[in-house]
């Protein structure tokens, strides 16, 4: 584990209640364990402006008869498969499927990927979930 140093910092009474609340509700087992999630969620969000190499997750929820949908799913895994590394199908129920797709790549190569999956008729929800390659998390 990385060495750590201690700071001491000011903060507006309000906030540092607001702050022990987030802390508590998050279930982190203290304050400094929160803020160091605050500063690597910055850092990726960073990544993704800049457009860094990132990760993420696309959870689509679908309507099982909509055959067009199955059949670009297929196509966009073989086409995109430099952006796409893996992908797990769910069967809802008899009607519905749900498939995570993880890729990773530049972030405007991922969100168009993300956008025209979103786009097809036959999705019920679609829903993008951001992560970074671990870089500077450390
Ligand atoms: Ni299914």
């Amino acid at each position: 584990m990385p060495e750590s140093v201690r700071l001491s910092f000011s903060i507006e009474k309000s906030l540092l209640k607001q702050l022990e609340r987030l802390t508590r509700e998050d279930g982190c087992e203290n304050r400094s364990e929160f803020i160091r999630g605050l500063i690597r969620n910055r850092l990726v969000e960073e990544d993704w402006q800049k457009g860094r190499e990132a990760l993420a997750t696309i959870t689509l929820v679908y309507d099982h008869h909509s055959r067009q949908l199955s059949k670009k799913l297929l196509e966009l895994q073989h086409h995109q498969h430099t952006e796409i590394m893996a992908s797990t199908h769910i069967h809802l129920d008899e009607h519905r499927c749900a498939e995570m797709i993880m890729m990773k790549g530049r972030p405007e190569r991922i969100r168009r990927i993300a956008a025209l999956l979103g786009q097809q008729k036959g999705t019920l929800h679609s829903a993008l979930s951001l992560s970074g390659m671990g870089e500077h998390l450390t």
